[in-house]
């Protein structure tokens, strides 16, 4: 076991943890937060996905040791003061979530992808999505929800 201190949602954290042990486990288990869902718990399906330094990272297989220190952003820390972010807000427009289990991902993956490309073609959303998969198959709504999210975000 060792301390290991997390920023995550711009709050910082000290867990007392096996080091090896997936963030995703710590996010939900320690510190309470349940917007990363366990799915394939393989790095396949991106349903724990969290925000590390912008970048879209599959939390059930990194070890939290590895993220020590790093900024991390989990859906609950979209939204900020009681508002949604656009994506959040673009995905209850399109009326995307359909069991919702994936979307978590989905909107984090968003995120990311919007962040470096503010105005996607449907051929590189498909390409930023890929790999995200969703059992309900909502990938147009989600098509339409990231378009309708950028041009809020312009
Ligand atoms: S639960 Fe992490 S990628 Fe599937
Ligand atoms: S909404 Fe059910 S898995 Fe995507």
């Amino acid at each position: 076991m060792a301390n290991i201190t997390l920023k995550v949602n711009g709050k910082t954290h000290t867990v007392d943890v096996e080091p090896s042990t997936p963030l995703l486990y710590i996010l939900r288990n320690d510190l309470d937060l349940h917007g990363p869902h366990f799915g394939c718990g393989l790095g396949q399906c991106g349903a724990c996905t969290v925000l590390i330094k912008g970048e879209a990272v599959r939390s059930c297989t990194r070890p939290v040791s590895s993220v020590q220190g790093a900024e991390i952003t989990t859906l609950e820390g979209l939204s900020s003061g009681g508002t949604l972010h656009p994506i959040q807000q673009a995905w209850i427009d399109e009326q995307v979530p359909q069991c919702g289990y994936c979307q978590n991902g989905q909107m984090l993956t968003a995120k990311a992808l919007l962040d470096k490309n503010p105005n996607p073609t449907d051929a590189e959303i498909r390409q930023g999505m890929a790999g995200t998969l969703c059992r309900c198959m909502t990938y147009y709504r989600i098509q339409a929800a990231i378009k309708r999210a950028a041009k809020v975000m312009a």
